[in-house]
């Protein structure tokens, strides 16, 4: 087999909300894509030669001047190109068509169907005269042809809503193939990437896998890795991967900060234990710090959520990087950037990450302690993380595990943390996320957690008067955490769960839900 790298498409980035969609998508076809921004240097586009290149949509509109467009060197390169809403505004009119404005935005279902006949409609079920139900979001739209270039699909509002020049391969449709909402999109983009662009479709978890050990072994040689593992899905797969990939080279180290939830700790021993099959030593090398006091003694007094962010990310860097040092020979640091990360930092360049919480809690640690780095997930996309994660045999209950921030329980005991609050509240959290697998919702939301506040609130348990504190219940649905809305949770469900709180832990006499979506609200209460 040829490298799995070697067959690959290049997704041009104007800044839609979609691109990693589109990414995704075609990962999902088997093809191997990158994301890169429009400005990207003709002599990347050049050295990466991609098979096909698919332009994203985007925000701008291609009647004013100065807004980005697609760089010769891409057109030149004589592959085929998919332009998506914005992308194909701007391949035709670099190709000398024309694009006009509209003060009405066109945003929803919509019926295209098919004029002249196309290489790539039929994917979608559309033929001539025949239709399909597909996703638009556009204002401008193009309203002359450029050279070459036939119909082939229309809407009502949209006669040119897809283009294309079948000699050259060079295809533009209006609305969104990489959204769901768009009955066949997927299976358009598998064609454009499988068919069109004559991709074997190797990106399959077991070649990923095997590619990165081999990768792995090849970085390393026969030096000793460390790694931080936290029982998230990111550095768990690490583990697993690093396990197959070197054994005994690697040593992971799993710091007790005291805010870890209930059972943390053992639930990760039991994934990695001998028994579990993975990796080809066990069992592996994990170092466990209980490290909780430091923590605590660090924080005490300190109610201020940037502030304990801070205190818990330096704390964890020292921690880390004293017990690193202790153990002999470790060249490498090994780490679980997967890649919407490594997109988000370089379009940070350009000025459109929005850092709202300081949320690279371990940000430095590499630098700081000289260590080579090993990122064996930096060209993955989550899902492709969780699915190598089963591949490797890590537990379904591990794999899809809602996420944990870096700092814990620490944002989630509002204002001052103290060792009694955060046994009340893993106390709390454990009773929460046990009825959701009970009940059969922990999947269908997106992320479930406790809250401890620090007020208190009069009860009455048989005939004694309490005065205790409070704990707050979230519970959210999201595809990307950057909005997100309460959980419909059924109120039966709900209040079985806060009875139980209330009759199993003394220290609460009150339970809420928290209803807020964000935005206004985040999803975390610190
Ligand atoms: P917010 O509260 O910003 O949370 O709506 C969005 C997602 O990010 C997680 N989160 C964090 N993760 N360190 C992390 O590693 C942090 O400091 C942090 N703060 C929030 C949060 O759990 C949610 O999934």
């Amino acid at each position: 087999m040829h490298n799995i790298h070697d067959q690959r498409l290049l997704i041009i980035d104007f800044g839609s909300q979609y691109t990693q969609l589109i990414a995704r998508r075609v990962r999902e076809s088997g093809v191997y894509c990158e994301i890169h921004p429009f400005d990207v240097p003709d002599e990347f586009v050049e050295a990466l030669a991609p098979r096909g290149i698919i332009l994203s949509g985007g925000p701008e509109t291609v009647t004013a001047g100065t807004t980005p467009r697609i760089s010769q060197a891409i057109l030149d390169l004589g592959v085929p190109v998919l332009g998506i809403c914005y992308g194909m505004q701007t391949l035709a009119e670099q190709l000398g068509g024309e694009v006009m404005g509209s003060d009405l935005r066109e945003f929803g279902h919509a019926q295209v169907v098919g004029a002249e006949p196309s290489d790539l409609l039929p994917a979608l079920g559309v033929f001539p005269g025949k239709g399909s139900d597909v996703w638009m979001s556009h204002g401008d739209k193009v309203t002359r042809l450029p050279d070459g270039f036939v119909v082939t699909a229309s809407t009502e509002s949209a006669p040119i809503a897809a283009m294309e020049n079948t000699a050259r391969h060079l295809y533009g449709v209006q609305f969104h193939p990489e959204v769901t909402h768009t009955a066949q999109g997927k299976a358009l983009l598998h064609h454009f990437a499988r068919d069109i662009c004559g991709c074997d479709g190797d990106w399959t978890a077991a070649n990923i896998v095997e590619d990165a050990i081999q990768r792995v072994r090849e970085q390393v040689g026969d030096d000793h890795v460390v790694l931080g593992l936290s029982g998230g899905v990111d550095s768990s797969v690490v583990a697993a991967l690093l396990a197959r990939a070197i054994g005994d080279q690697l040593t992971c180290i799993f710091v007790d900060n005291g805010l870890l939830r209930l059972a943390e700790r053992d639930e990760v021993e039991a994934a990695f234990a001998p028994e579990s099959g993975i990796g080809n030593v066990l069992p592996l090398n994990i170092k466990t710090i209980a490290a909780e006091t430091e923590f605590m003694e660090r924080l005490a007094g300190e109610a201020e959520p940037e502030a304990k962010r801070k205190i818990i990310g330096n704390t964890f860097i020292d921690v880390f990087e004293r017990e690193a040092k202790a153990l002999p020979g470790v060249k490498w640091l090994a780490q679980g950037t997967i890649y919407p990360d490594v997109i988000e930092s370089a379009a940070s360049k350009y000025g459109k990450a929005h850092v709202i919480k300081s949320h690279h809690n371990v940000g430095g640690l590499p630098e700081r302690m000289e260590l080579g780095l090993v990122e064996p997930l930096r060209e993955l996309f989550k899902d492709e993380v969780r699915e190598i994660g089963l591949h490797l045999g890590l537990p379904r209950s591990l794999v899809f595990r809602h996420p944990f921030p870096g700092p814990g329980l620490g944002v989630r005991i509002l204002g001052e943390v103290r060792t009694e609050y955060a046994q009340t509240l893993r106390q709390a959290d454990a009773i929460f996320i046990e009825e959701l697998r009970a009940a059969d919702l922990y999947d269908q939301v997106s992320q479930a957690f406790a809250v401890y506040l620090p007020v208190k609130s009069v009860g009455v348990v048989g005939d004694a008067r309490r005065y205790e504190h409070v704990i707050a219940l979230r519970a959210v649905e999201t595809v990307d955490f950057m909005t997100a809305r309460s959980a419909r949770l059924p109120y039966e469900f709900i209040e079985k769960v806060s009875n139980r709180i209330i009759n199993e832990i003394a220290s609460v006499s009150r339970v809420v839900y928290d209803i807020s979506s964000k935005p206004p609200a985040t999803i975390e209460w610190e």
